[in-house]
């Protein structure tokens, strides 16, 4: 059976749109989650959307609708973007689903029979932003949120305590024994000094207002929204109503989650499974925050992007890459568009598009596009197959560990070691029959380095690595490719036909981009696919393909390249066409040839002479060909 693995997100609270920032703990979790499936594991990836309390609530008001209306329009929101990003959850959680709403009363019953709950009276301070108690001494000058900053509200009321306090010493205990229960350490650090000065018990219900989980047994009450919240990473899993899942999946092997949030998972939650005896999490990480160009993100800034507007600008793969090569997990970081646009061009474009459009091109050029028969190795391939083993195994080391950064560092060590063999081992001058064989083990080296590179960036820029199989002719492997392709040296088999496309990532002109301002969030924004060599039917069938007889054909004055054509198009009439074949063709023996014509394309003047079209041709080196159609068929038929 497959070890498992689940990894969490926090559960979004619903109030506001997601954007970049949110988005970042998200994409981080799915990579995390397509690793481990690429290792091996069994996954559970969960994420879903915080619905209850007095922030949410609020904005309900705002937009004059009822909570749960509200509640339903964003949770497809949120859902849509996580579909439009090809995040891989395996369930999305809401806190309004029923079967939730019981499991937490359920775990709240358990808490309160182990004693752990007694009622009291609470007066103190709240933020609703941050949907937070905070004490007096925590507080920022003018009654400020040590946490977001904002104004806190005085809150008095009778409420029902959890028993935090009780499970001060066990937690400092658990701290000491496992160093790595919450990274980094110097979040764990944080933790610490908290514990340090002492646990003091936290009020569980507000009366309020009644948006929330109604506490069992006080219907008066309803559920703090931190309780009800953490609550989902069991209810998920089948806590009370699945076993067998639920025993197969917990203990959560890593929450993720922002570095504002550190001490509801790594204290308050422990204490609540201690409580009703349940494992504790393997890990909590808390990572850092970003800022979207310079700037702190904010609804109220106005500066929240969806980031799918970024997606659709840059490309899916690009935001991802540059999220973990960019941001140093768990430090804060900036999303910096200028950034972002040097690493596209310097690594994307340059470093791993180049290595692989050298490298088709050249077996294409050389063997017909069939991945070469390689032959004895000499020294500068044997360095070059040990760099690959050790970016292999560090690359590993350090996805395991959460390093990101520094994987994604080692593998373009790698994709600059196969780019520096191209200049060693200089393939263009081993084209002659006597070194030929040398050029088929250069080549094939050259190949077998990119399906290793794209199959250790399959869990990062999927689409990216797909498409590197494609162009390697082994796109058949990717859906079920995992580590096991990576065991070894030279499992890439010779014949297979390589693609040669257009550009992996085109190269982006900074001087003539405009940087992103705050959009809307969009309900519908086009993703991109152009940064892939793969069209849609629909795209396909924007272009008319016709068949067309040459009528007349002659040279254009004072032009080397081009010929003017008379074109019968049958129904679509006679078209005026200029072609760019003049040193290929002579106009006689044009006439009365069937070619093939894009009949909808704009027009355009070459030399000052209109084209009403465009005729199709093949270019292989030197030599040109214009298509045509295998027999006779009427001028204007439809090529599909
Ligand atoms: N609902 C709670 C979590 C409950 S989990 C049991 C919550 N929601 S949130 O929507 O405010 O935040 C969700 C996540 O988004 C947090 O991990 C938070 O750190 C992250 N981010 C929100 N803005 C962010 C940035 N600007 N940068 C990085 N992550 C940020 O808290």
């Amino acid at each position: 059976m497959k070890p498992k693995f689940y990894v969490t997100t926090p559960i979004y609270y619903i109030n506001a749109e997601p954007h970049i920032g949110s988005a970042y703990t998200t994409i981080i979790a799915d990579i995390i989650a397509r690793y481990k499936r690429f290792r091996g594991y069994d996954v559970f990836f969960l994420t879903g959307t915080d619905e209850h309390g007095q922030k949410v609530l609020n904005a309900a008001q705002e937009a004059g609708k009822s909570p749960q209306e509200f509640c339903d329009e964003l949770a497809e929101k949120f859902k849509k973007l996580w579909e439009d990003l090809e995040i891989t959850n395996d369930y999305f959680i809401r806190t309004t689903d029923e079967l939730h709403m019981k499991v937490v009363q359920r775990f709240v019953e358990k808490i309160k029979e182990n004693g752990d709950i007694y009622k009291g009276k609470y007066e103190g301070w709240y933020c609703v932003p941050c949907e937070s108690f905070w004490n007096e001494d925590e507080l920022g000058e003018n009654k400020t949120c040590p946490s977001c900053g904002r104004k806190v509200r005085w809150v008095s009321e009778e409420n029902y305590f959890f028993r935090l306090s009780k499970y001060n010493q066990r937690l400092l205990e658990i701290f000491q024994e496992n160093p790595n229960f919450v990274e980094p350490d110097f979040r764990r650090n944080e933790m610490l000094r908290i514990l340090e000065k002492g646990l003091k018990d936290i009020s569980i219900t507000r009366t309020s207002f009644k948006w929330g989980v109604p506490m069992p047994g006080d219907s008066d009450h309803v559920i703090y929204v931190w309780v009800d919240a953490l609550i989902n990473y069991v209810s998920a899993i089948g806590y009370t109503w699945d076993e067998e899942k639920f025993n197969r999946y917990w203990p959560a092997d890593l929450h993720l989650i922002g570095k504002e949030i550190n001490r509801f998972h790594s204290l308050i939650w422990p204490a609540m499974l201690m409580s009703v005896g349940l494992p504790l999490p393997k890990k909590i990480y808390a990572h850092g925050w970003l800022t979207f160009n310079g700037q702190k993100i904010s609804k109220s800034l106005g500066n929240a992007i969806d980031p799918r507007v970024l997606v659709e600008k840059y490309g899916l793969d690009a935001i991802r890459y540059y999220l973990l090569r960019e941001i140093n997990f768990g430090k804060d970081g900036d999303f910096s568009e200028d950034n972002l646009i040097g690493r596209i061009n310097a690594d994307l474009a340059n470093d791993l598009g180049n290595l692989l459009h050298r490298t088709t091109a050249m077996i294409a050029q050389n063997f017909d596009s069939k991945i070469p028969q390689p032959s004895k190795k000499e020294s500068v391939d044997n360095q070059l197959i040990l760099g690959s083993l050790e970016t292999i195994q560090k690359f590993f080391e350090n996805m395991d560990n959460l390093r990101f950064t520094q994987a994604l560092e080692q593998l373009w060590q790698f994709i600059s070691l196969s780019n520096k063999y191209i200049d060693l081992t200089e393939p263009w001058k081993l084209s002659k029959i006597a070194v030929k064989d040398r050029l088929a083990t250069v080549l094939y080296n050259l190949a077998e380095s990119l399906r290793i590179i794209a199959t250790l960036l399959k869990p990062i820029m999927p689409r990216t690595s797909k498409e590197i199989y494609l162009r390697l002719g082994i796109a058949q492997e990717w859906e079920e490719t995992n580590d096991k392709a990576v065991e070894k040296w030279g499992k890439l088999k010779p014949g297979m036909i390589v693609k040669h496309g257009k550009p992996l990532f085109p190269r982006i002109d900074i001087k003539k981009f405009e940087k992103i301002t705050a959009t809307k969030f969009k309900e519908e924004v086009k993703m991109v696919t152009e940064e892939l060599n793969i069209i849609t039917i629909e795209d396909f069938s924007k272009v008319e393909l016709r068949v067309g007889e040459v009528l007349e054909a002659e040279k254009i004055e004072k032009s080397e390249k081009l010929l003017k054509l008379k074109v019968d198009l049958g129904e679509l009439g006679e078209r005026q066409i200029v072609a760019g074949i003049a040193k290929h063709y002579s106009p006689e023996e044009l006439i009365g040839k069937l070619i093939i014509v894009v009949a909808n394309l704009k027009p355009a003047k070459l030399m000052g002479i209109e084209s009403q079209g465009m005729l199709l041709a093949a270019k292989d080196g030197g030599k040109l060909k214009i298509l045509t159609v295998d027999g006779s068929l009427k001028p204007g038929a439809k090529v599909s």
